[in-house]
């Protein structure tokens, strides 16, 4: 099957590529860096002839609201049209659990990413995953100052980008697959001593300092666990643990 991925050198895009590619279909690599844009609409036309399945791993890069709300809805509207001229079957997106209630930032922009596909003609299939458990490395990368992370408080529970692409790829692929779903890991964390058993494996930074602040849009609705999943999610391994001990091995 021909199928493009958006957004596939990203974290969970580059993971949903080499699943497909293991399985033998014919992967269309969507990316600014090879030459197409689903923002501007540069190329993309000409990357979709022929492709039967589209799945929409993108990212955008800003959390301000207004920008974000504003790519991910204009990004979905172009994939539509191109993907309805091209004749592709169906849509597959990777979206985040619990992001109804939400007003700001990423999330907010999700929402609209889900809406405006949802309003396309071509078929959509969403896949609501939970935070990846390399969303810790995210934290690490955006929040440590000297040598301390600040990481927010949020009730999550971490599922491996791996089993989320495995999931992806069998939306792409099962002609029967659901229109919803959620994904998940199999238990309930929190982020922010997630993270810092991550530092601790790596060696730095020296601490890790969950925070809360009042003024941040949504800080309830997280640190409360609007991002769980729900009752009918699959939740599935590796556990958190069982992922760092993979990929940071513990020092014997
Ligand atoms: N991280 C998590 O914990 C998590 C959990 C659940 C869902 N998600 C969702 O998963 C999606 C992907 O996240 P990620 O962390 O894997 O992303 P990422 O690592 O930041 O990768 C983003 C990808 O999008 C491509 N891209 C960005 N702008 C583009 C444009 N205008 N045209 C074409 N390609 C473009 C990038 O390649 P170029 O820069 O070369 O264009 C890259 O391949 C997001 O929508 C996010 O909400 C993430």
């Amino acid at each position: 099957m021909r199928i493009a991925i958006v957004g596939a050198s990203g974290r969970i895009g580059r993971e949903v590529v080499d699943v497909l590619k293991n399985q033998g279909h014919d992967v269309v690599a969507i990316t600014r860096s090879s030459g197409v844009d689903v923002y501007t609409g540069q190329g993309l036309e000409r990357a979709l002839t022929g492709v039967e399945v589209v799945v929409d791993a993108v990212n955008a890069a800003t959390t301000d609201t207004e920008a974000v709300t504003e790519f991910f809805g204009t990004v979905a509207g172009n994939v539509q049209r191109a993907a309805a001229s091209a004749g592709v079957r169906r849509i597959v997106l990777v979206s985040i659990i619990g992001i109804d209630a939400f007003t700001a930032g990423h999330y907010a922009g999700k929402l609209a990413h889900e809406r405006a596909y949802l309003a396309g003609p071509v078929p959509v299939r969403i896949l609501r995953a939970a935070q990846f458990h390399e969303f810790t490395e995210m934290m690490l990368d955006w929040t440590t100052r000297g040598d301390t992370a600040y990481v927010p408080e949020v009730r999550t529970q971490l599922v491996a980008a791996r089993t989320v692409a495995e999931y992806l790829a069998d939306l792409a692929v099962d002609e029967s697959g659901a229109e919803r779903l959620e994904i998940a890991g199999p238990e309930a964390l929190n982020l922010a001593a997630a993270t810092a058993k991550l530092a601790s494996r790596r060696g730095a930074p020296a601490r890790v300092t969950e925070v809360s602040d009042p003024a941040t849009p949504d800080h309830r609705l997280q640190a409360e666990g609007a991002l769980l999943p729900g009752p009918g999610a699959i939740r599935t391994g590796p556990t958190f643990d069982a992922w760092l001990d993979q990929h940071y091995p513990a020092a014997r």
